[in-house]
């Protein structure tokens, strides 16, 4: 494999962002339960997540949970957050000897009040850290998040805190699970799929999109080199002209 690494003449993405889709057909794949899928999905997060932070991807957000994913069967429900919370109590001196800033994107309410105090754990203990920031997507959908910015805005307007004239493209920014971070410059889905699925639409409005038909448990790490070499090959022209043309 080739091994990348920032210093690589290659234009990195600034923010990448996963859809880590596919556990469950890989598991039928293999005549096993969508349990057993998920739990090797989990497996693959680590592996990667630590991969990009030794290349020196500066942010990396995946998508584990979304506000959709309640709709299914609830021993399913059951059984990733049974995972999400074992993850997340070994987690922590992982995220800090790989120097991760960890940050969550997602309402709080609707998850286990252990799962909350395990991410307010992650989030406080790994402050400080300096590599990559980590943002784990779990109860996360990007219409629910725009609403809760929108809601946030309108209570200071109401409170007389901001005019309406002060809302900018900034100030909703600053109001989303990702404040103070790059827009996502690249979306990877695996899973065959073609769709955005509700993850990250604001931060992904101009982003690069590579879809992948591999499932998520089969992904393999030379795919982020794959992916962050056609990154740096597209032409990037945000609304305007090509500088050769
Ligand atoms: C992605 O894999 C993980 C979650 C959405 C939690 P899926 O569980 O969606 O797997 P498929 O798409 O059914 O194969
Ligand atoms: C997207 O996958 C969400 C996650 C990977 C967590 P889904 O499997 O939920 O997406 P759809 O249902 O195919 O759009
Ligand atoms: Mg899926």
């Amino acid at each position: 494999m080739m091994k990348l690494n920032s210093s690589s003449k290659l234009n990195f993405p600034k923010h990448l962002a996963i859809i880590m889709d596919g556990n469950g057909r890989w598991a039928k794949k293999k005549h096993s339960t969508r349990s057993f899928g998920h739990r090797f999905g989990v497996e693959k997060f680590k592996s990667v997540a630590k991969y990009c932070g030794k290349i020196g991807i500066g942010h990396l957000s995946v998508f584990a949970f979304s506000t959709e994913n309640w709709k299914r069967p609830p021993e399913e429900v059951k059984f990733i957050m049974g995972l999400f919370e074992e993850y997340l109590s070994k987690a922590l001196s992982e995220f800090q000897g790989e120097n991760f800033r960890v940050n969550f994107l997602g309402g709080k309410t609707l998850l286990s009040e252990k799962i909350r105090n395990l991410i307010a754990r992650a989030e406080r203990e790994t402050k400080s850290c300096t590599g990559m920031v980590l943002n784990i997507a779990a109860n996360y959908g990007s219409k629910d998040e725009i609403t809760r910015a929108v809601k946030e805005i309108a209570k200071k307007v109401e409170a007389g805190q901001i005019s309406i004239d002060q809302i900018d493209e900034t100030l909703i920014s600053q109001n989303l699970y990702t404040d103070g971070q790059p827009d996502v410059d690249l979306v990877i889905r695996t899973g065959e799929e073609k769709r955005i699925s509700n993850f990250l639409l604001w931060q992904s409005a101009y982003a690069e999109y590579i879809f992948l038909d591999t499932l998520w448990p089969d992904f393999k790490l030379e795919f982020i080199d794959d992916a962050i070499r056609e990154f740096s090959s597209r032409k990037r022209r945000f609304g305007g002209i090509a500088i050769d043309s």
